[in-house]
């Protein structure tokens, strides 16, 4: 499994290969990635990965908060070996990344099956990857596409609980190693892009092979989805959305005994209760911004997320770009950290490549900052290395 160490070696081999004539077939810098992927892709697909809730301020603030936290070098060192590998539910990952769910993934890929193109490169790097309950390809399939590298499984709990139980029931059968309870996403958020050309994909039937392929939602139809599609997305559209409270967090946790996971959470309390209620973690997320604008930037909830935390497990998104972001989001706390759009980006150039060209990027990046500056592991990433830009 995964990619061989140092991760920063990538650089080598981009440079010596360029030795030999050859120059990267996929963009270097994440401007580039972002704009090469906006033509690549048709434009009600990028409008929907790209866009965010209303005037998107949220998901800009997602990035710059970046801005705001420098790293400082330390020297004398001697950080010539690093040590990116951590341990989270029990298992053992190469890095503390991760790929962030993505419902519409699938359609990012030129072939339309991303979903596995994704899993093919989380079997490539070693970077696990969260497939979305939104996929072209059932949950099954996907996780044939692993390899050696562990997978979990994000769940959109429907409103039906038996249906909820036999999506999860099928990710342990299927060999998952976790379940993400996504809380943010029971009702859609406000999306002028996606409005303006009234597109969502979902109710044009995409992405919904797991509820199509699932036994308690056949069962709900008068005729399979194959001969009424109609009725499967009317179903689907009336099953989707659960707003959970904490009233249903026990029902949640006695669904499984893998790691459960909360997605969504930003403020200290909630960390408490759910962590009361017997979540394995939480993760720290504002869906990209893609789900209500005008919040605070995803960044700045972190560090208090983590203390709340007390030592459970925090997983964190939102405005990943770049290895410089990564380091941070692990010195303010985070255990591990999850890149959204710019693996969409890189799946849309070049499928499982692409994706793969992305991750070993960012990667490479976090890992050379971390040998430039003095950091060897993850442990020394803590809140002291950053100092606040005035
Ligand atoms: C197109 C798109 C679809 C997404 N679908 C899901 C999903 O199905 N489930 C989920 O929990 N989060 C979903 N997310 C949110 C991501 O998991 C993650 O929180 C977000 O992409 C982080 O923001 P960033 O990509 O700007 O870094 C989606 C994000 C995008 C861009």
């Amino acid at each position: 499994m995964g990619l061989g160490q140092p991760f920063g070696s990538y650089q080598n081999e981009i440079y010596l290969n360029g030795l030999g004539g050859i120059v990267p077939s996929y963009p270097m810098a994440f401007a580039e990635l972002e704009d090469r992927a906006s033509s690549a892709l048709p434009p009600s697909v990028w409008s929907y990965v790209a866009g965010g809730a209303g005037d998107e301020r949220t998901q800009r603030a997602n990035v710059t908060a970046f801005d705001r936290w420098g790293l400082v070098p330390r020297m004398f060192v001697g950080a010539a070996e690093r040590d990116l590998s951590v341990d989270l539910f029990g298992m053992r990952l190469p890095s503390p990344v991760f790929m962030a769910p993505i419902g519409v993934i699938g359609l990012c890929a030129q072939d339309g099956h991303g979903d596995l193109a994704t899993a093919r490169a989380a079997a490539r790097t070693g970077v696990p990857m969260i497939a979305s309950t939104l996929t072209v390809d059932p949950l099954e399939e996907v996780a044939g596409e692993f390899g050696d590298t562990p997978g979990l499984f994000q769940l959109y709990t429907p409103t039906d609980r038996d249906l909820a139980a036999s999506l999860v029931h099928r990710a342990e059968q299927a060999g998952y190693k976790g379940i993400v309870v996504t809380l943010d996403t029971w009702v859609t958020g406000w999306r002028p892009r996606d409005l303006s050309t009234a597109n969502f994909p979902q109710l044009r039937g995409h992405c919904l092979a797991n509820y199509t392929s699932d036994p308690v939602f056949r069962a709900r139809l008068a005729r399979t989805p194959e001969e009424d599609p109609q009725s499967a997305v009317l179903l689907w559209t009336q099953l989707f959305g659960n707003p959970l409270t904490w009233d249903d967090l026990p029902w949640l946790r006695s669904l499984t005994d893998l790691p459960l996971i909360v997605k969504g959470i930003c403020h200290p309390e909630d960390v408490r209760r759910a962590k009361d209620g017997g979540v394995d973690g939480v993760y720290c997320s504002n869906h990209g911004g893609r789900q209500a604008n005008g919040g605070l930037p995803a960044l700045d909830a972190l560090p208090a997320v983590v203390e709340a935390a007390d030592g459970l497990p925090v997983l964190f998104d939102s405005g990943i770009r770049s290895g410089a972001d990564i380091v941070k989001a692990i010195a303010l706390g985070a255990t591990a950290v999850g890149i959204g759009r710019p693996y969409a980006y890189g799946l849309a150039l070049g499928g499982t490549d692409g994706i793969v060209h992305v991750l070993r990027s960012l990667l490479a990046e976090a890992d050379l900052i971390m040998a430039v500056d003095g950091y060897p592991t993850l442990p020394d990433l803590t809140r002291e290395a950053l100092q606040r830009v005035v």
